[in-house]
């Protein structure tokens, strides 16, 4: 008996050996300390011993039931202890990362431009006025001096609006910025049309042309549209406020030249270069060789137009120009396809 008593407390020990978690713990003492386990049926076997056999065995029994018990209880530590050791390895929380940061967005590359030209403008008292951007052919062109027809508009083709039978004045996206010159001057002269007041503005905008898109040309872009317009308003002033801009926009070292150019809605009209501000005038691939990059149109406001915009020629005359501020930054950081502008990629996009 007491032989066979060893063996249980050898099989329990051995089993336990292998206990690997709660559950199978569970099982261990159920299986080794429970009511129908071999210790248990030796106690309820002790009254078929005799007298002097019972003492001992029951002393025995007991004995093993007591080591069995400080097993399990030793064990279901060191159980616990590697769960413990395991979630920790396995679930690991480092509290020393750094956090996630909000991203922060910005302003759009061609907005930035935008805005940088619309200030210094601002500086120079300038006012920024907002025209739409689908218009009628009637105030995009003609009122500007290119009739219907007119071998001019070759240079700027449109996109039409879909808006039934209008004969000649369709509706389009407007191509440039200019028919907001009709517009700011038709405003200002509808309220005092003896004594229109002067003006001074720049029209910033969304422009449209059907264009087939290439690195060169887009279907839309931005233009900043300049208009003053007054009494004794010379070339000179236009001359000296866009050397000026340029300047600004440039550095304050940076030379212009004016080249003669054609513009219907402006007489005369003139298109502004500025030194090359890459290689500083001496030719390189971003000027063509030439030292001087071509930054805006301009030219003094055509009798025709300021009639048109409710202006007498004979008293006011006025400067006008247009530039691109795509253009203005793929020039400044040698960008060579303007279609990244409207690509939404974000490697282009997070260098600005
Ligand atoms: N509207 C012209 C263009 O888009 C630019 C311009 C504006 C030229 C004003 C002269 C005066 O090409």
């Amino acid at each position: 008996m007491l032989d066979k008593l060893k063996e249980i407390e050898k099989n329990a020990l051995d089993a336990l050996g292998s206990v690997k978690d709660q559950d199978a713990l569970e099982a261990w003492r159920v299986a080794y300390l429970g009511r129908s386990s071999p210790v248990m049926g030796v106690f309820s076997g002790l009254g078929q011993l005799s007298k002097e056999e019972r003492p001992a065995v029951g002393q025995a029994a007991n004995k093993v039931k007591v080591a069995l018990e400080a097993a399990l209880a030793e064990r279901t530590e060191a159980v616990k202890a590697a769960m413990l050791a395991k979630s920790l390895e396995e679930e690991q929380l480092d509290v020393t990362l750094p956090g996630r940061g909000n991203r922060v967005g910005r302003l759009h590359p061609s907005t930035q431009q935008l805005r940088h030209v619309i200030d210094i403008f601002a500086e120079m008292g300038f006012q920024v006025y907002t025209s739409r951007e689908v218009e009628t052919d009637e105030v995009n062109f003609q009122a500007l001096n290119f009739p219907p027809h007119h071998p001019a508009r070759e240079m700027q083709d449109t996109l039409y609006i879909d808006a039934g039978d209008r004969g000649d004045n369709p509706l389009l996206l407007r191509t440039h910025t200019s028919p907001g010159q009709i517009h700011s001057m038709r405003e200002a002269s509808s309220e005092n049309p003896e004594n229109p007041p002067p003006i001074r503005i720049v029209l910033p905008g969304m422009c449209f042309r059907s264009e087939q898109i290439t690195a060169r040309s887009e279907v839309q872009f931005n233009q900043v549209e300049g208009l003053a317009v007054g009494e004794n308003i010379t070339f000179a002033d236009l001359k000296g406020t866009l050397s000026d801009f340029a300047r600004r926009m440039f550095g304050q070292d940076v030379r212009t030249r004016f080249r003669a150019s054609y513009f219907p809605f402006t007489e005369p009209s003139a298109e502004m270069d500025v030194e090359c501000f890459v290689c500083g005038g001496a030719g390189c691939q971003v000027c063509k060789q030439s030292g001087w990059l071509e930054i805006l149109g301009c030219g003094m406001v055509h009798p025709v137009v300021l009639e048109n915009g409710g202006y007498d020629p004979r008293r006011y005359t006025g400067y006008a120009f247009g530039m691109g501020p795509e253009r203005q930054l793929m020039l400044r950081y040698k960008i060579d396809d303007i279609r990244y502008f409207w690509g939404n990629d974000m490697r282009f996009l997070e260098q600005f």
